[in-house]
């Protein structure tokens, strides 16, 4: 039966990083792939996790199940640092996490969760959003729609335009928001935006789904999760995707959690059930040891302390990167503006290139970004910033 299946064309960005693993030039720049990298290009294991994994090491006696909820300890830790140590929702009685493989499968478990309890939901997400949100949501069989938020124009959120596409939603309508530093743009919700958000959720009755990826990198452990904690608090039900990838380096150990905020601890108890069902059918239970890594790290006062020292070095640093590229820019290419890269956070920016210019920055100048100029800024380093700069520039000119 398989010789009936047509070969898929490979994923685009592992076909970057192909190209770029088999480019020979010293100066190529990886821009493309989305992990954190320091000023020597590496993404190297957190001091607090190697620790807490030593600890763990040591510890463990034994390798038998942990269950389909996954780690009770991990899970709980999880919902204090994202929701903070004394949410309302939380003394409520009204969360209840469910352990994830990785972000990705918090996002699963969500739309999975979504289309049990009302299977006609459609998703909303922004435009744009992170690519792998498209196949992770509609995978479950929703339906994703799009509301507008980039302005290419500012580099900022066109949040006007934003309110009234959700403004037009129907009751129980699904939104899918970022918590922070917004993949791919790097523009997120201030404050004021999350709170006018907030007062429209309550008029409309729709159903906040917040992905967080990067809590820490962008503004602040607690500040990237402003968002989340005022929903949680004002909202009677609110589902929350967390991944521990990013910000505790654990990317290939596949950690991650699904909040699920509901308006009685009943109703939540009946989403506990639902979750372990579904994650049954489909994997049975998450791995472990990143769960149990990040619990460790989150439960020792001196190794949470070591931990969010290390966030805030990744963070000063992408904060760093981003005013430093922003002025080589501004001197490279006075023509053109490129002050958002400084006040956007994470990860993530829009050069605003065309494809053909990427390619041309790919063939000519040997850096690489995937074709809607999204670039990675941990990928840059001080000795490299100059020369990718001209390179900009050398590209803009051109035309
Ligand atoms: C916006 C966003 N959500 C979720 C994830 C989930 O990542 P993971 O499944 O590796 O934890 C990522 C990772 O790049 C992301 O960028």
């Amino acid at each position: 039966m398989f010789e009936r299946l047509a070969r898929l064309p490979d994923d685009a960005i592992l076909g970057l990083m192909a190209a770029f693993r088999a480019d020979s030039d010293p100066h190529k720049v990886d821009l493309g792939v989305g992990v954190y990298r320091d000023d020597q290009g590496r993404t190297p294991v957190l001091e607090a996790v190697r620790q807490a994994e030593q600890a763990l090491l040591e510890r463990q006696t034994t390798k038998t199940y942990v269950g389909s909820a996954g780690n009770a300890d991990f899970n709980q830790a999880m919902e204090r640092l994202a929701l903070g140590e004394d949410h309302p929702a939380l003394a409520a009685g009204r969360v209840r996490t469910i352990q994830a493989p990785g972000g990705c499968g918090a996002l699963r478990l969500g739309a999975e969760l979504i289309r049990t309890a009302s299977p006609e939901s459609v998703v909303h997400v922004s435009t744009p959003t992170w690519v792998n949100h498209v196949p992770l949501l509609s995978g479950s069989g929703l339906k994703l729609e799009r509301y507008p938020y980039f302005d290419p124009s500012t580099g900022g959120v066109q949040f006007e335009a934003m309110l009234a596409a959700l403004e037009r939603l129907s009751a129980r309508a699904v939104v899918l928001l970022h918590a922070s530093c917004h993949n791919p743009t790097g523009a997120d919700l201030t404050e004021g935006q999350w709170r006018e958000l907030l007062a429209l959720f309550k008029q409309r009755q729709l159903l906040p789904f917040i992905d967080i990826a990067y809590q820490g990198l962008g503004s602040g452990v607690a500040q990237d999760a402003f968002g989340i904690r005022l929903f949680c608090a004002q909202l009677p039900e609110v589902a929350v995707a967390a991944s521990c990838s990013k910000n505790f380096g654990l990317y290939r150990e596949r950690t991650g959690a699904l909040h699920v905020i509901s308006e009685t601890p009943a109703a939540a108890d009946a989403v506990l059930s639902q979750l372990v069902r579904t994650a049954r059918s489909i994997y049975s239970m998450p791995p472990d040891h990143g769960a149990a890594i990040v619990h460790n790290v989150l439960a020792d006062n001196g190794l949470r302390k070591l931990w969010a020292d290390e966030v805030a070095g990744m963070r000063g640093r992408l904060q760093g990167l981003r005013q430093q590229v922003m002025q080589h820019l501004a001197k490279a290419c006075p023509q053109r503006d490129f002050g958002f890269i400084a006040t956007q956070r994470g990860m993530f920016s829009f050069l605003g290139l065309d494809a053909q210019q990427v390619l041309e920055l790919r063939t000519r100048h040997h850096i690489y970004m995937t074709d809607d100029s999204r670039m990675n800024i941990a990928g840059l380093r001080e000795d490299n910033l100059e020369y990718f700069a001209h390179a900009v520039a050398r590209v803009l000119k051109a035309r």
